[in-house]
């Protein structure tokens, strides 16, 4: 499903974020990215959804090899990712199901179509019944289950999660964890970027592990 070869990538001409990673992950597959702070996970992420571009090496998404990728398919790539990013924001002034339905409406479907999919999707992230509170009346733990049902709403093949456990003790830590393998249960490949130790003892996961932008395990 994705695909590394000789992958590095310096920022500004200077800073090596990614240095000469290579590694494969099959579909349905979930694996961890792990690695201390500034290890080049986020910029990983970033990679395989096209924010970024590689300074060297190949990069290949379900078959589209980014490299080579243009503009106006970058789109149609990103229809096949979801993502859950550190510091992704719900919108506070917009209900749960508001937020979760924006992609949907963007892409113009139907009215009775996306109340129908937010409706299972907020079900299956355990949010059922929480469709009309607005992100501030919610805890931390729930707003991180929005952020994973906006994420899932499009049914990606991928799901990137940077940090999704990020500000969460390690019960609730744990609870999203297991949202996360229940969504790759249901097939699809899962990609966690964590530094949390425990987190990645709780499964018996594949772990890549990143330091100063090489693979180091
Ligand atoms: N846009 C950028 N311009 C210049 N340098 C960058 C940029 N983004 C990241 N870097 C640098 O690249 C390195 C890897 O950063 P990255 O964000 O990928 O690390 P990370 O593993 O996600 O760290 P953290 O656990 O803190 O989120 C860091 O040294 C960072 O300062
Ligand atoms: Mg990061």
């Amino acid at each position: 499903m994705i695909q590394l070869y000789h992958l590095t990538k310096v920022y500004n001409g200077r800073k090596v974020a990614l240095n000469d990673v290579s590694f494969k992950v099959d579909e349905g597959e979930f694996v961890f990215i792990a690695g201390p702070s500034g290890a080049g996970k986020t910029t990983l992420i970033k990679l395989i959804m096209c924010e970024e571009r590689a300074s060297q090496g190949q990069i290949l998404v379900d078959r589209l090899n980014l490299q080579r990728i243009k503009p106006n398919k970058i789109p149609y790539l990103r229809r096949k990712i979801g993502v859950i990013f550190q510091d992704f924001k719900l919108i506070p002034t917009r209900t749960v199901f508001q937020n979760v339905a924006l992609r949907l409406e963007v892409q113009g479907a139907k009215r009775s179509f996306i109340n129908k999919k937010v409706r299972v999707i907020l079900k299956n992230v355990g949010l059922e019944g929480l469709g009309e509170a607005l992100p501030p009346q919610l805890s931390g733990g729930e707003q991180q289950r929005v952020v994973i049902a906006r994420a899932m709403i499009g049914d990606p093949l991928i799901l990137l999660a940077d940090e999704p456990t990020g500000n969460l003790d390690i019960d609730l830590s744990r609870n999203i964890l297991n949202l996360l393998l229940d969504i790759n249960k249901g097939g699809t490949t899962v990609l966690m970027a964590t530094h949390n130790q425990e987190i990645l003892q709780e499964t018996n996961k594949r772990v890549i592990r990143l330091d100063q932008g090489r693979l180091v395990a």
